[in-house]
């Protein structure tokens, strides 16, 4: 039992919990997103002492120094006081300027800031909504334009306190703040000829679109082979749009894969990431990405590793929610 002191209040951690959950518990508004340790939205520094090195993973150096860490991976051995970074300089503001229902369920979002973004297609952002600071993090679907834009595919959950908002209440005009792109999951020129394989369930296709767009317009020469994967076919959006670009690419290929009963001929049956490690046993020298749902995604990595792909060449996005 440890306590934990924030704006000259003292709570008492429950066996195991996270310095977050602790306050949270407590009703304490502090932000966070994915509570996995992913999107770096619960940065908080300890002030005094230092905070276990487990809770520092994937910080900059600079940070790990000035005793930054993250809330939800932080389970204090000692009692500490903390305190939240001063980052409201790190969000830009930016407005909705198009919204469309690519499907029953998946929103597609562009919003546009007034300044310079620099980012890679397939990095992720923090969207901040303005009135409550909920955070959630989103995969970038576009390739940078030149005009300040990006692009999201947002998959709306029944009850998803972020998703349905953007589904019910969010529209064209609206501002939002964004955080810097973040996550190494895009492409990189060099190795142009290295075949690519990307396996992504739902709205995991949108980084791997951006990641398509990116490896085409660089004129990746290696083949490029995109396994989707849905229960139903209303989750397959984009069809008509991935099946031109195979008609303009001959070496981007597309395999639709529903996992639902009655599935028509147009799409192969199965899990998208079974078909595509049975169609491609020896992974040596592939690049891999790896974008959805977290079981998928930490599944399909070890596999992949074990038909021979390198650590180093896979990239994976869970979407942690
Ligand atoms: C790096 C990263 C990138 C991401 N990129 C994207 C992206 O590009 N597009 C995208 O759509 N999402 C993406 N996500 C997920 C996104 O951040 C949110 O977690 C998601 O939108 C849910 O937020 P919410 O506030 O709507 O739901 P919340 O209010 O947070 O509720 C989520 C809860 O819904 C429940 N839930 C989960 N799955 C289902 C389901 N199938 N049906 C019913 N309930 C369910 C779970 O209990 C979960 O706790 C990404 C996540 C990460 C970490
Ligand atoms: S890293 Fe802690 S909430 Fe996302």
């Amino acid at each position: 039992m440890t306590r934990i002191t924030f704006d000259d209040q003292t709570f008492v951690t429950k066996k195991d919990e996270t310095v977050l959950h602790t306050l949270l518990r407590n009703n304490i508004q502090v932000p966070y997103g994915c509570k996995a340790g992913v999107c770096q939205s619960c940065l908080m520094r300890c002030l005094g002492n230092t905070p276990p090195p487990t809770s520092q993973v994937g910080l900059k150096d600079t940070q790990q120094k000035q005793n930054y860490f993250l809330a939800c991976l932080c389970k204090p051995e000692s009692d500490i006081t903390v305190t939240l970074p001063n980052t409201e300089s790190s969000w830009l503001e930016v407005e909705v300027i198009e919204k469309i229902e690519l499907s029953t369920n998946v929103i597609f979002l562009k919003l546009k800031s007034k300044e310079p973004l620099a980012f890679f297609a397939g990095q992720f952002v923090n969207l901040r909504r303005n009135n409550d600071g909920v955070i959630r993090s989103y995969s970038i679907a576009n390739i940078p334009n030149g005009l300040h834009e990006l692009e999201f595919h947002i998959r709306i959950l029944p009850n998803g306190q972020f998703s349905r908002w953007v589904a019910d209440e969010l529209e064209v005009g609206m501002q939002l703040s964004l955080s810097h792109a973040q996550g190494d999951c895009h492409y990189v020129e060099e190795k142009s000829e290295q075949p690519l394989l990307l396996i992504g369930t739902g709205t995991g296709l949108a980084p791997l679109f951006g990641i398509i767009k990116d490896a085409l317009s660089h004129k990746h020469s290696g083949e490029i082979h995109l396994f989707h994967g849905s229960r139903n076919e209303s989750g397959l959006y984009f069809e008509n749009k991935l099946r031109e670009l195979t008609q303009k690419y001959p070496n981007f290929h597309y395999t639709p894969c529903l996992s639902g009963e009655n599935v028509s001929e147009k799409y192969a049956q199965g899990r998208a990431n079974q078909i595509a490690l049975e169609k491609f046993p020896k992974l040596n020298g592939w690049r891999i990405y790896l974008c959805g749902q977290p079981e998928m995604v930490l599944h399909t990595k070890r596999v992949a590793y074990l038909q021979g792909a390198s650590l180093k060449e896979i990239y994976a996005d869970a979407f942690t929610s």
